[in-house]
């Protein structure tokens, strides 16, 4: 009987991955989406990595509710395609924060044919730090998981730094 569940949920997990990568397979070899994994977005993380978990985890939770979960993995893996590292000092001053989803959804626009739920999710992921919400139940999803997954994501870091320093101690004091 377990046995049994535990299979079903096997097959189901792996029928999701599967939909996942079908849906955004032309975005995974385009270069622009490709180069995303030249830039650290949250300390250890790229922004590939960051954008794919992002989209993985938004597309599930659409798959849950039964709503637009294309657009969600689309858009998810989308909503931060901007190739500038905005802690350089060029950037210093301006405001990252607000315009980062119009270049994304601008640069979006460039490698595929977005739709209305697709530019709605790019435009106002940023929610919450900006004033206007997302139009559509798929937005508020990737929001959520984009603020999530940047969380985990610092955690992660300030954990593994803290890691690494422990082991630089050790070894300054063992020398
Ligand atoms: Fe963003
Ligand atoms: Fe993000």
């Amino acid at each position: 009987m377990l046995f049994g569940l535990t299979e079903k949920w096997r097959r189901y997990k792996s029928e999701i991955v599967d939909e996942f990568y079908m849906n955004i397979d032309d975005l995974l070899v385009n270069e622009k989406v490709i180069k995303l994994d030249d830039f650290t977005h949250h300390y250890c993380f790229t922004r590939l990595k960051h954008s794919l978990d992002v989209a993985y985890y938004s597309f599930f939770i659409a798959k849950l509710f039964n709503l637009d979960s294309r657009s969600v993995a689309r858009a998810g893996l989308l909503h931060d395609l901007f190739f500038y590292d905005w802690r350089d000092e060029e950037y210093e001053g301006k405001n990252h924060a607000f315009e980062h989803p119009r270049i994304a959804l601008e640069n979006a626009r460039e490698i595929c044919d977005i739709n209305k739920v697709e530019e709605n999710i790019i435009l106002r992921h940023m929610w919450l730090v900006t004033i206007i919400p997302p139009k559509y139940k798929e937005g508020y999803i990737v929001t959520f998981v984009d603020k999530y997954c940047a969380a985990r994501e610092l955690l992660m870091s300030l954990y593994s730094r803290s890691k690494l320093r422990a082991v630089y101690e050790k070894a300054v004091i063992d020398v």
